[in-house]
């Protein structure tokens, strides 16, 4: 599907409430079918891939079901049944790489498939230390389909050379189903949505700095409310602060530390973000966001914030041809694994609405301040971070910028062109 966006000339205005983290509803919804009892997950996100990893805990035999639009209440035993058929894990890597540590330890075998995108992506990541652990795990080449045929487990000290939030978070759900103590300690700190919700429901867990240890636990259900999405968050931050006049109040955004790296880039760069009534949400920081127009500046991004604003390197790009200046993005060579090559992707797309960007071997080099002109059509690359990365340069290009592709942002933010266009 092609969208076209046009300039946007009058400015943002208004109050939007973020749609729900996704990386809090995966977890959600895996933890509470892997807890005792009935869990209230309120506000679980309407993505495709939080949806992936539900179907995919319903065919391993929970009972999970909407009251509401959002709310799903999971009835659970704890224990999960052997599947009929192959899980579909649809282009979520969270849902795969998460799911082989919980599927490793169970008393049956499972094949975890993909679609054309999550196929090519690496998955020896989490099959090897998975494999030290025991498990038994056949891929094609390190990719899937994953055939894992259950095993039991033992526990590790695992030293991981990466600073993944979704690798961490398969061992800790395979050490929770593992003899002994597992320990995964990595380069810097990833998101640590699975260490927060791991203690909130009870968990024998322990954290210390870049390292965490959890035992064979049972988990206790709970009641879960989920925070916004500062990843969905980011492409309003990023907006607000380009389009000339803007204005806009972001409602109900997960402000977790390991999250929050976008904040930090954007007033460093002398962007003009307030935070609002702070507050913890089962577990999680949640705030309020004013973000008016600014005048920016670029800036050095590398080392420890890598992980912490992972996901919105393509939209800190569109932001960064709209900075006086050089903004130099460095240590993110795993970018080049995420749903597309995202550095070489955002440079090839960039240039051709007149960014002054280079790639390097891992991120990207830009020149501002761009006036970025449009007409032409940018590519998506079946990936939902470029399609609505897009959107945010197309409401500052001279010309109406064509987007191909674009039903990706659909399956991944539904909400994502509706929130736009209320404020516009
Ligand atoms: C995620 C972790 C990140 C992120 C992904 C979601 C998660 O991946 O890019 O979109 O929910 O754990 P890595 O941990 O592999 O960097």
């Amino acid at each position: 599907m092609k969208k076209t966006v046009s300039k946007n000339l009058s400015g943002l205005k208004g109050s939007i409430t973020i749609p729900a983290d996704k990386s809090i509803s995966h977890r959600a919804v895996m933890f509470a079918s892997l807890a005792n009892g009935k869990s209230v997950i309120k506000n679980f996100s309407k993505g495709q891939d939080p949806r992936s990893s539900l179907e995919i805990c319903k065919a391993l035999g929970v009972d999970a079901q909407f009251l509401d639009e959002t709310t799903l209440v999971v009835n659970s035993d704890g224990v999960l049944q052997a599947p009929a058929q192959p899980l579909d894990c649809g282009n979520s890597g969270t849902t795969m790489r998460l799911m082989s540590g919980v599927l490793a330890g169970q008393g049956f075998s499972s094949t975890l498939i993909g679609d054309e995108s999550l196929s090519k992506r690496p998955m020896k990541r989490v099959i090897e230390p998975l494999t030290l652990m025991g498990a038994q795990i056949a891929s094609v080449d390190g990719h899937a389909p994953l055939t894992i045929a259950g095993q039991n487990l033992s526990a590790i000290n695992y030293e991981s050379p990466l600073a993944s939030a979704q690798v961490k978070s398969c061992l800790l759900l395979a050490g929770l189903n593992a003899d002994g103590v597992t320990t995964v300690t990595e380069p810097y700190l990833s998101r640590n949505h699975t260490e927060l919700m791991l203690k909130f429901m009870n968990a024998d867990i322990k954290i210390d700095g870049c390292s965490v240890s959890v035992s064979r636990s049972t988990l206790e259900p709970r009641e879960i409310s989920i925070c916004g999405d500062i990843s969905s968050a980011a492409y309003f931050i990023a907006a607000g602060l380009i389009v000339p006049n803007s204005d806009i109040i972001l409602k109900n955004v997960g402000l977790n530390q390991t999250r929050t790296g976008i904040l930090d880039v954007v007033k460093f760069m002398g962007g003009d973000v307030e935070i609002l009534d702070k507050k913890n949400v089962s577990g999680e920081d949640v705030g309020d966001l004013r973000i008016r127009y600014s005048d920016l500046t670029g800036c050095t991004i590398e080392d420890g914030i890598i992980p912490r604003l992972i996901d919105e390197l393509p939209v800190i790009a569109v932001l960064a041809t709209q900075a006086r200046g050089t903004t130099i993005v460095r240590d993110a060579g795993d970018l080049r694994n995420k749903e597309s090559d995202r550095i070489k992707a955002v440079v090839t797309e960039l240039k051709k609405i007149g960014a002054d960007i280079h790639e390097t071997s891992d991120g990207f080099i830009i020149n501002g301040k761009s006036q970025l002109t449009g007409g032409a059509e940018l590519e998506t690359y079946h990936d939902h971070r470029l399609a609505m990365s897009w959107y945010v340069a197309g409401l500052v290009c001279d010309n109406p910028l064509v987007i191909d592709g674009f039903e990706w942002a659909g399956i991944s933010f539904p909400e994502f062109v509706g929130l736009f266009e209320s404020l516009s």
